[in-house]
């Protein structure tokens, strides 16, 4: 072999050895910044209820937020008892830290919850007030809290968890003392507090075609017919997997749709009873696909948000004895098949 062929083979494995040496001193090939969920796809946005009480403490909890998310959702700090403990005295720290942080990570802010049955502060709840007196206190609450936020909130649950599981009207102090028009109202002093946010009605056990749904849609037909204000519909997504997957999902996101109000899925979570097994994980990581497959496929889908995104600290475990494991992430912050799941979903192309 010729010196000239020799130095040639040397060199060129010379050449290969050094740009072994150069791509390992760069680092494993995911030292770039992992790409999230919030970069696989312009549509929807990929969004997550947020506990504040971890939001900057806690530090795991808060990178992964940012790496994932580009939609965020308060868990709890924008809920009455927690905005108004005290009557008359507002207190939305938390919740602006939140907006804060969105705004510096590129997040919008989806607003939860405006008027509901739950977490109203003891001071309401243990009042006597004339049906005046109660319609007042509401209008005032849900004006100073829409004002509070005018501008930073992309979009409200201006009245969440209305209707029963047969589509008649919950029983609830609001049906009680103001009658089913308070509804309407609720959505006019929303409006009227932020003209920019987008009014949504939000509930769970939407996602069939039934007569809760149905109930529904009756509504955001009458709110149209008597110009109220409503932007769309928020389809919570508890599911479990000992319960059949809602298959008319699809159809149904499409109906409101077609009736010209934007959908989301606002609240995904997939819980199971404990303990948890591979093929449990293999059927919730289905269905949270599915889910996320049927908002894809309809354009006015604009947003899929789990309602927490690791087990750790899901409200399942506190309310459903025996079950958990409910989200995207485990206890220790591991992605899970759900998560995966989600990725592949998110990175094929869809046709609409
Ligand atoms: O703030 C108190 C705290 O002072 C006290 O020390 C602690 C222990 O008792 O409780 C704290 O309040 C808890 C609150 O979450 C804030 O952490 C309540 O007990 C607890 O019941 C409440 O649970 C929330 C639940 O709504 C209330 O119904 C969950 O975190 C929240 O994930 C859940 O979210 C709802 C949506 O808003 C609407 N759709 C259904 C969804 C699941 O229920």
């Amino acid at each position: 072999m010729s010196r000239s062929n020799l130095s040639r083979r040397a060199w060129a494995r010379a050449s290969a050895l050094a740009l072994v040496v150069l791509a390992l001193a760069a680092g494993p090939a995911q030292a770039h910044h992992p790409r999230g969920l919030r970069d696989l796809a312009q549509r929807p946005l990929i969004g997550t209820a947020v506990n504040t009480d971890l939001l900057g403490s806690d530090a795991t909890y808060t990178s992964i937020l940012d790496r994932e998310f580009n939609s965020v959702t308060p868990e709890n700090a924008m809920k009455w008892e927690s905005v108004e403990r005290e009557r008359g005295v507002l207190d939305f720290s938390a919740a602006d830290r939140l907006v804060a942080h969105a705004r510096a990570h590129r997040q919008i802010v989806r607003g939860h919850t405006l008027l509901w049955h739950n977490q109203l502060p003891a001071w309401l709840t243990s009042g006597t007030f004339t049906n005046d007196e109660l319609e007042a206190i509401l209008r005032e609450h849900i004006i100073d809290e829409a004002s509070h936020f005018r501008g930073r909130v992309y979009a409200w649950d201006v009245v969440n968890e209305a209707f029963n599981e047969d589509g008649t009207l919950r029983d609830t102090i609001w049906l009680r003392q103001l009658g089913p028009g308070y509804i309407a109202k609720a959505f006019r002093w929303a409006h009227q507090g932020d003209p920019h946010a987008k009014l949504y009605y939000n509930d769970y056990n939407l996602e069939s075609i039934g007569p809760k749904s149905d109930a529904a849609y009756a509504l955001v037909q009458d709110l149209r017919r008597q110009g109220v204000r409503i932007d769309g519909v928020g389809f919570q997504g508890h599911l479990g997997i000992q319960y059949p997957y809602p298959d008319t999902l699809g159809d149904n996101l499409e109906r409101f749709a077609a009736l010209g109000v934007d959908v989301a899925l606002t609240e995904v979570d997939v819980r199971m009873i404990l303990p948890v097994t591979a093929e449990k994980l293999a059927t919730q990581a289905e269905q949270f696909k599915g889910m996320l497959n049927s908002c894809r496929a309809v354009r006015r889908c604009v947003s899929y948000t789990v309602w927490g995104f690791d087990d750790l600290h899901s409200w399942v475990p506190g309310v459903f004895a025996g079950e958990g494991a409910a989200t995207p992430f485990d206890e220790n912050y591991r992605p899970k098949p759900a998560y995966f799941a989600l990725r592949d979903a998110l990175a094929r192309h869809r046709h609409r």
